[in-house]
Order: C-alpha cells, then sequence, then structure tokens
C-alpha cells in the first residue's frame, strides 16, 4: 500500500485536475442526471516524453468529450500509474489497478515487451487492454482483450521494401534492437525483402544497454562489408547514440543510404538537435496522418495543456502517439456512453482467493464493452479517419520523409494500393501499384549529396576506388593506350576503348571513381597475354579490366563479361588489286578459262555437225576443202553475233542451228552483263577470295600478338610456321604491302574493328573478304559475381544507342574520308563452266542426235554401197564420194534476206541485252521459210 500512496502522490496533480472536472460537470448537469464513474487505469512510463504526450492527450480527450456532451450517463476517471520502463512494475500496475480500482478499462503500457505481459492478466481479468505496443507478436486476433491503437510494426515492412525496390538496392542490412519492439517486424521485412528479390547480407542487434565502444565495433564491421543500406529499427534513446557513432565512423557520407522505421521517424522531434546533425540524409517512413485546420487547432492547445502539464519541459511536440491516445479515449468514453450505465462496474470475485491473480476475479462490463471498441470509426469527428476493425487501427498510407536539419522534410506517400507517389491518390481513383523513386520529391542524401546511392560499394581496398586493369601495349593506340607519368605516376589511358568506358562510367546511374593501372612489370615492361591480364582479376589485382578484350568462353569461367560494346567477328583483309580497267586482258574476265574452251571447242564441232548435214545439199557449204574449212569456222562463229547469211536447207541442220543460238544468246547475254557489272561496280578487287584460298596457297598469314585469333587459325588448319604476329598498324600494313613471298604475308586475319581501322587508315588499299567468323565483341570484365556487370551491361546499352557513333567516328575514320571507296566488296565470280553445264548438254545432244540421225539416214540411202564392196576400205572410199557428191534439190523460193544483222549489231552496241532475242525471232523466221528439203 506504501506503494500506492507514492504513485498517488506523483499524480496528485492531475487528481486535482480530473476532481475539478468532475465537479464542474456535475454542477453543469444538475442533480436528476446519476453520472457513473468509469475506471479507466492508464499505465505509462511517464518519464518518457511519448508517457507524457499520451497521458496529456488522455486528459484533453475526458475533458474535451464531456465537456461537449452534457447529458452522458457516464464518466471516465482515469487512474495513473508508472510502468517505470519495467515489465514487472507494468505488471504489478496492472494488478493493482484491476485488484484494488477495478478499472474497467487499461491504457497503455507503451512498450510492447511490457503490454505482453499486462495483456495475459487483462485478458483473464476480462478487462479490454488499449495500448500502442507495436510488435506483431501480440495480436488482436489472438488475444480479443487487445485493442491496438497503432500500426503493427510488420506493416511498413510494405513501405520499406517499396522504397527499397524504388532504387533498385540488391542487398540490404538491418540494424536492430535487442527487445521485443525491436525484433517484433524482422521477419516480415525479411518477407518483404525477399519478395522483391533484395537479398539481407547481414543482420544484427543491438541492446538498448550496449556501451559506445560496442556501437562502434559493430559498425566498423558493417563498414568493412559491401552494403551500404541499412533498415534501422530502434527507439530513439539507442538511435540517437547509434547515430552519433555512425557520424563517427565515417557512415554517414555518400554513398550510404540509411532508412529507419515509423516508431523512430514519428519520434524525430524528441531527439536533440546534436544528435539530428548526426541523422542528415536518413529515410524515414511513418504512417501518414493527413494535416487539418482542426488538427492544428488541438496541436495548439495540446501544447499549452503540456506547459501546464509540465512547465520544465520545453520541447513540446505532439506526436502520433498522443493524436491516437486522444481519439481512442473519445471512442471508448463513446461507447461508454452507450452501455455504461446498465452494467456493473464492480468484478466478479471468487470468496476466497489464495493469490493476488485470482483475487482479481473478472470484469462484468469488459465483454460487453469489448465488441463496442474493437471496431471504432470516428469518421468526420475531427476531419480525419480513425478506424479501429477487429481490434487493431487502420492506416494506410505511410509517409516517406528525409532528415534534413533540424527536422524532416516529406518526399512522397506510400499505399498498399498505388505504393509510392508524390501526391496522395483518393480512394475511388484507380492506379497501379508502382514503386519509382522518380515520384519522390528531391532527397538530399547523407554527406550532402542529392545523388542517390547505389546501394553497394566494391568490397576491396579503403578508399572505394575501383582499380581498372588496363593492357599495357603501345601497338594499337587507337583502341587503348596507357602510359605512365614518370613524375606525378598518373596514369594516362585514351583511345577508343577508354572513350567507350568514360561514357559508361557517365551513364551510370550514380558515381564510379576508378583509376587505370597498367598491367605490366615494374620496368613498365608488358607481361602476358590478354588472358593473363584478365586472370589478374582473379588474383585481386584489379577490380574491373578495360581495354580490347574479347568476349570469350574460356575467359567467362574466371571473370564475369559485361554485354559486348564493339563489333564483332573474325574476318580477312587482304590487299587490293588495283583498278582492273586498264588490263587489255580484262575482256577474258568474266568467263573462267574452262568456260572459254568448252564455248570454242562448242562452236567448232556445231560448225562441223552443220556442216555434215549441210555439205551434200548446200551450195554454199561445197566447194575447194579449205574453203569448207573456213566454212566451218566462219559459219559457227558467225552465229556468236547472228551474223550467218548462210541459208540452211537441212531440216536437222535448221534444228542444230536453233538450239546453238539459243546457247549463244544465254552466253552473250550473260557475258554481257558479268562485263558490265565488273566495269561499273568492282573498283577493288581483292587478291584472295576466302580463308580456303589462302590455306590452298600456303601463304602466310598476320594475326595480332597476344589475341586469341592465332588459336582460332590453327584450329582452322593453318599450320604455325605460316602464322606471323604483328602488333601495331604499322607492321600490318608493311606485312601486307610486302606480300606473302617479300618476308610479308598476303592476309592478315584479326577481329573486325581493327581490320576496319587499318582499312580505314590506309584508303582504297585493303579489302574485307570472306566470311565472318562469329566471336562476341569487346567486353569489360569483373569478378565473378560482381553486382557492378550489371550496372555496367545497362550504361553500355545506354551508350551504344546514344553516342557510341560520335565515338566510332572520332576513331575509326569513316568510309566517308576515303574517296570512292566501296566498304563491302563482294568477291567478284567469275561465270563458271558449272553454271552454263545444263545449256552444253542440250545443245551437244541435240546436235549430236542430229548428226547421228543423218548418218543413220545417210547409210540407209546408200545401203547398195554397204552391201556390194567387199573391202572395209573400199566401202569406206564409195560412201565418203557419195557424201561428197551433190544431192540434188528442188531449188528454193527466192528469199529476202532482210537487213537483220545490222540491226542486231546496234543492238549489241546498244548493250540491251533484250534485243538479241528479238533479233533471233527475225532471223529465225528467215530460216524457217524454205521448204523441207527431207
Ligand atoms: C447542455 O445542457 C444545457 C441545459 O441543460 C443545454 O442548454 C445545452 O444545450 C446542453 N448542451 C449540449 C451540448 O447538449
Ligand atoms: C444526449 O443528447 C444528444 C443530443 O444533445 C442525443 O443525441 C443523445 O442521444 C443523448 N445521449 C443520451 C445518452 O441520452
Ligand atoms: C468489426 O468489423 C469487422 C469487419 O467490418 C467484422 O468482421 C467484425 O465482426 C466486427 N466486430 C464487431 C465486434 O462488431
Ligand atoms: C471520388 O471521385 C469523385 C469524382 O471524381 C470525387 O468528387 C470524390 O471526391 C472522390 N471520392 C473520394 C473519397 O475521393
Ligand atoms: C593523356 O593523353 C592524351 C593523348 O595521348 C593527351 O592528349 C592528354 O593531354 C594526356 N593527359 C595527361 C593528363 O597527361
Ligand atoms: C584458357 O585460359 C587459361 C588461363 O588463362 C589459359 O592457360 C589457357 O591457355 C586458355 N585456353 C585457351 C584455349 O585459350
Amino acid at each position: 500500500m506504501c506503494r500506492k500512496r507514492k504513485m498517488d502522490i506523483s499524480i496528485g496533480n492531475h487528481g486535482v485536475v480530473v476532481l475539478a472536472l468532475m465537479l464542474i460537470m456535475l454542477v453543469a448537469n444538475g442533480e436528476e442526471q446519476r453520472t457513473r464513474e468509469i475506471g479507466l487505469g492508464v499505465i505509462l512510463d511517464i518519464d518518457s516524453h511519448v508517457g507524457k504526450s499520451i497521458w496529456v492527450s488522455i486528459l484533453m480527450a475526458i475533458e474535451d468529450f464531456y465537456g461537449d456532451t452534457n447529458n452522458s450517463t457516464t464518466v471516465i476517471v482515469p487512474h495513473f500509474r508508472d510502468s517505470k520502463y519495467d515489465n514487472v512494475e507494468a505488471v504489478s500496475a496492472a494488478i493493482d489497478l484491476l485488484k484494488n480500482t477495478q478499472v474497467m478499462a487499461i491504457l497503455g503500457p507503451q512498450k510492447s515487451s511490457q503490454a505482453a505481459f499486462v495483456l495475459d492478466i487483462a485478458q483473464r481479468s476480462k478487462v479490454p487492454m488499449i495500448s500502442p505496443a507495436t510488435n506483431p507478436d501480440l495480436s488482436p486476433i489472438r488475444n480479443p482483450y487487445f485493442i491496438r491503437i497503432a500500426q503493427a510494426s510488420s506493416t511498413q515492412a510494405q513501405p520499406i521494401a517499396a522504397l527499397v525496390k524504388s532504387f533498385g538496392w540488391r542487398e540490404v542490412v538491418f540494424v536492430y534492437e535487442d527487445t521485443d519492439f525491436g525484433r517484433g517486424p524482422i521477419p516480415f521485412l525479411f518477407d518483404a525483402m525477399v519478395n522483391i528479390g533484395t537479398q539481407v547480407k547481414f543482420r544484427t542487434l543491438l541492446s538498448p544497454s550496449s556501451s559506445d565502444y560496442e556501437i562502434l565495433q559493430l559498425l566498423y564491421k558493417l563498414k568493412s562489408m559491401q552494403t551500404r543500406v541499412f533498415v534501422v529499427h530502434m527507439l530513439p534513446a539507442l538511435a540517437s547514440r547509434f547515430f552519433k557513432k555512425a557520424d563517427e565512423a565515417g557512415m554517414m557520407a555518400k554513398g550510404y543510404a540509411w532508412i529507419i522505421t515509423d516508431v523512430l521517424t514519428g519520434l524525430l522531434h524528441q531527439l536533440d538537435p546534436q544528435d539530428m546533425d548526426s541523422m542528415q540524409g536518413v529515410l524515414g517512413v511513418k504512417p501518414y496522418i493527413p494535416p487539418s485546420n482542426q488538427l492544428k487547432k488541438f496541436e495548439r492547445r495540446w501544447r499549452r495543456r503540456f506547459r501546464k502539464e509540465y512547465p520544465d519541459i520545453d520541447r513540446v511536440e505532439l506526436d502520433m502517439f498522443g493524436i491516437l491516445s486522444y481519439d481512442s479515449i473519445v471512442g471508448l468514453a463513446m461507447a461508454l456512453t452507450r452501455v455504461g450505465s446498465e452494467l456493473s462496474t464492480i468484478f466478479k470475485r471468487a470468496k476466497k482467493a489464495s493469490t493476488d491473480l485470482a483475487a482479481i476475479g473478472t470484469s462484468d462490463m469488459g465483454s460487453k464493452l469489448l465488441p463496442m471498441i474493437q471496431n471504432i470509426s470516428l469518421e468526420g469527428m475531427r476531419n480525419r479517419d480513425f478506424e479501429v476493425v477487429n481490434g487493431q487501427l487502420q492506416m494506410s498510407r505511410y509517409q516517406i520523409v528525409n532528415v534534413i536539419g533540424k527536422g524532416e522534410k516529406h518526399i512522397g506517400f506510400w499505399s498498399s494500393r498505388n505504393g509510392i507517389s508524390n501526391q496522395l491518390i483518393s480512394q475511388n481513383q484507380s492506379s497501379d501499384y508502382t514503386t519509382n523513386k522518380d515520384d519522390l520529391g528531391t532527397i538530399i542524401w547523407p554527406g550532402d549529396t542529392p545523388r542517390f546511392p547505389k546501394g553497394w560499394e566494391i568490397p576491396t581496398g579503403g578508399d572505394n576506388i575501383l582499380r581498372v586493369g588496363v593492357p599495357a601495349k603501345g601497338g594499337f593506340v587507337e583502341f587503348i593506350e596507357a602510359s605512365i607519368d614518370p613524375k606525378t605516376k598518373v596514369v594516362n589511358a585514351s583511345g577508343y576503348v577508354i572513350d567507350v568506358f568514360k561514357a559508361v562510367i557517365d551513364a551510370m546511374p550514380y558515381d564510379v571513381r576508378y583509376k587505370f593501372l597498367p598491367y605490366e612489370n615494374p620496368d613498365g615492361q608488358r607481361i602476358g597475354d590478354y588472358n593473363d591480364l584478365v586472370y589478374q582479376i582473379v588474383l585481386d589485382k584489379f577490380d574491373m579490366v578495360v581495354g580490347d578484350v574479347t568476349i570469350l568462353w574460356n575467359r567467362s569461367n574466371y571473370v564475369e563479361f559485361t554485354l559486348p560494346y564493339s563489333e564483332s567477328g573474325v574476318s580477312m583483309l587482304v590487299p587490293a588489286k588495283v583498278d582492273d580497267s586498264k588490263n587489255v586482258w580484262i575482256f577474258m574476265r568474266p568467263l573462267e578459262m574452262e568456260l572459254w574452251i568448252t564455248i570454242g571447242g562448242f562452236f567448232i564441232y556445231i560448225g562441223f555437225v552443220v556442216w555434215v548435214l549441210e555439205h551434200r545439199v548446200n551450195k554454199e557449204f561445197r566447194g575447194p576443202p579449205h574453203q569448207q574449212v573456213g566454212m566451218i569456222f566462219w559459219f559457227s562463229f558467225s552465229t556468236l553475233v547472228f551474223a550467218h547469211k548462210e541459208k540452211m536447207i537441212s531440216n536437222l541442220s535448221r534444228f542444230v542451228v536453233i538450239v546453238w543460238i539459243f546457247v549463244v544468246l544465254v552466253l552473250t547475254s550473260s557475258y554481257t552483263a558479268s562485263l558490265a557489272s565488273m566495269l561499273t561496280v568492282q573498283k577493288l578487287q581483292p587478291t584472295l577470295m576466302n580463308m580456303s584460298e589462302l590455306k590452298a596457297r600456303g601463304d602466310y598469314v598476320g594475326y595480332q600478338d597476344g589475341s586469341f585469333v592465332v588459336n582460332m587459325l590453327k584450329d582452322m588448319g593453318f599450320h604455325g610456321d605460316k602464322l606471323k604476329k604483328y602488333s601495331n598498324f604499322k607492321e600490318y600494313a608493311n606485312a601486307l604491302s610486302n606480300g606473302s613471298t617479300k618476308n610479308g604475308v598476303s592476309a592478315i586475319v584479326d577481329e573486325v574493328p581493327y581490320l576496319k581501322m587499318l582499312q580505314a587508315k590506309n584508303c582504297n588499299k585493303y579489302v574485307m573478304v570472306g566470311p565472318t567468323y562469329k566471336t562476341a565483341g569487346f567486353g569489360f570484365a569483373f569478378p565473378k559475381g560482381s553486382p557492378l556487370v550489371a550496372e555496367f551491361s545497362r550504361a553500355i546499352l545506354k551508350v551504344i544507342e546514344e553516342q557510341m557513333r560520335n565515338i566510332s567516328d572520332k576513331w575509326i575514320r569513316d568510309e566517308a574520308d576515303c574517296p570512292g571507296k566501296n566498304e563491302d566488296v563482294e568477291p567478284f565470280d567469275k561465270l563458271t563452266l558449272e553454271s552454263f553445264k545444263g545449256l552444253f548438254f542440250v545443245a551437244g545432244l541435240s546436235s549430236t542426235c542430229a548428226l547421228l540421225i543423218f548418218l543413220f539416214m545417210f547409210l540407209y540411202e546408200n545401203k547398195e554401197i554397204l552391201v556390194s564392196h567387199d573391202s572395209m576400205h573400199h566401202k569406206l572410199t564409195a560412201i565418203i564420194q557419195n557424201f561428197d557428191k551433190k544431192k540434188d534439190l528442188v531449188p528454193s523460193e527466192t528469199e529476202t534476206v532482210n537487213d537483220s544483222n545490222d540491226y542486231i549489231e546496234e543492238n549489241i552496241i546498244g548493250g540491251s541485252p533484250m534485243s538479241p532475242a528479238i533479233s533471233v525471232y527475225h532471223q529465225g523466221e528467215g530460216v524457217f521459210s524454205p521448204a523441207s528439203p527431207m
């Protein structure tokens, strides 16, 4: 009892107020209205700011409610007990209130751990407990007598996850208080992070009683890890110390992101200005209470009231718990006006109770009151919603704030329907759930920077500077050249690759600091090849490698590559032949030699066949032998330009000639087309057509020193002796101009970007030929699993799409600089025998058939000679004599050989490939017109 007296003394001040209040009410109501006093137990840590805030709100709510309503049959009488930051104190206060004061409801305690104990007693004695305890383990569903007038701390997992997702942070660290309050939301935060695919790299507990040294130790440990996003779930007392130490450890600097949870965000005003100084740039989430005039008015009244109650406290700020307690007391008072007057305010108790606990008994009113306060809706009462459903306060919106200066700045909202938004989206407005960082206002991050941190650091070195390995070679300087200033030791790198790299760094969404380190020995000499260079990443000498490093499967086994940023492929560059149009033998080029020979052979054969067929019947094919030989040649070659004037008399020879003329037509038009294209289009002629030709000729081949191409060439079957390595463009050019025979090479095989550069440097001298063998192009190399790979790849895509053209133009001169250059020279293909095989087959078959038919018929006509003569020799001479004899025919009609021949020639000169077809038709008429002789 001694303890209780002490308690009453401590709140004597308030007791006087309440008594005065009741007196006023009694006077106002008049004697006819009998008001029933309902006891409300209040258990708070009154030394805490929150405790005081809640207490002042309770008093104001009671005064306001009963001041407005003069016909209420009940009046709430608060009975205060101090729980002194202690669970057992809270429990004993609860037992005291229930047993001795017989309160009908309890407000408090404010802490989750205290609430857990008190709730069990409240539950047993059927007294509703209204508490702002946030630990989600205490569930109003499982404990019906628990009315939570705050958001469960698990609810904020969603807005925090949305915030993390909006900045694309892939890793976070949780730091939380080792209390019921602290542990409560952690599993929910975990789940939320899993849902957005973010990894919780580490979580660490910090006892509220940890020393500053322990805090600092923990912070240094966190600093040594690569994650830079921290979610801090603490009460202000620990948080102020924690952030001060974080500042000391240099972790409130550029590159770090801190997110604090709702309770701390809501109580930021409690912190000292010095504490706030060390929290600059921190992000926080807290339930959103919309501002209104009523709220402002209330806040003014509340401040006045607070000063009156606690005159010696100068920092006065109405917090969320004050507002919510006020509303819940109003809700409770309303419920009591409905049920209060009829019910007993005495606990049911067993007669003989052996323990204090058993002596409490159960409240009669509790079970009746409970349904009234499990669902409270004070809609519109204070121009905002206070809604409790099934014992849980409903607040669907969170506010995201940024700690700046002495306070916090609002930067956005989060709601379960719409995600992150910069404006409140009304309930009936449909919109998707989005988490876009652009919807947030301007954030000033730790280190006073507006650029958002990427969320992790390169896990090497203390200075967070990316060690960029570059090849130390002086050869292909247009691609990359790194040199160390001997005085300042500063590495100066330049070239196409470096320009791409710098553009990519600029395209990164955050700052990346880097320094170039050439891969060389202390004397500045180059060591190893590109495989070795890339392997230095595994040996932790570099954090990344930038260079003309081709993405290869072998290399990808131990490093990770970004997307390629260059053109890809391996091809062959050969010297171009000088302009062919001045060559005296150029007319021969369209057809290959076999074809020329075959055509010649056919002309003679066809001439011979026609002679045989016509000799007996046609005057023009007769005469002295030399004339006849001349005739054979003259006739067949004149068909070439369709200029043969001789009339055909035999039907067989007409057939042969007609087929042959068709063949000649196809050949001449193919020749014309091919020659024309050769003369107009082809300026550059490669000296070699493809790699197999190169291989077959056994010429020397050049490749780049240190490149993987040499392995490729060996795989393709080139002999090692035939391969020569070069290490700059000059050597390449010299080797090519010397040629294979003069200690040079016939071709260079390398990656397309190098070949293009070489080609651009030597206009019109080289041609790229042959197939391009697929390779992946150049990429940047990183250690396996580096988060930078994805970031760089995205930036590379941006650079490729937006400014690659400019970078390439700067380094790889365009073909525009080379007048008359055709970039992609198709190797000129001669017409081959192969393509005309069918044609020759038809011509050969038709003429041979005609010849055979003629022979058969001739022999049949002269069968008596075959029978009469006995010796073979005689037979043959007789037959030949007979063949040479002119066979008389009916003289043909006079024919007009029209002047179509002139017409043809004109057309050939005119170059129209179709015109011969027309002339054949005319010619054909002339040929076909005489009557058949056979
Ligand atoms: C309170 O009671 C007085 C007299 O009984 C009456 O005039 C006044 O309107 C009442 N006020 C309210 C808010 O009901
Ligand atoms: C008190 O008076 C108000 C109107 O002034 C009325 O609406 C309410 O029902 C009354 N309450 C009781 C308990 O009589
Ligand atoms: C409270 O509201 C919820 C949902 O509206 C309902 O399911 C529940 O039964 C209500 N509880 C009481 C005690 O009225
Ligand atoms: C719903 O939409 C209408 C019309 O757009 C608007 O007038 C009303 O205020 C909205 N209601 C709420 C609750 O936002
Ligand atoms: C780096 O090299 C480039 C080209 O070689 C040159 O223009 C530039 O001035 C050099 N920069 C420094 C700091 O040496
Ligand atoms: C693959 O890489 C290893 C390690 O650098 C190297 O020793 C090996 O020669 C490479 N193999 C090929 C085919 O390039």
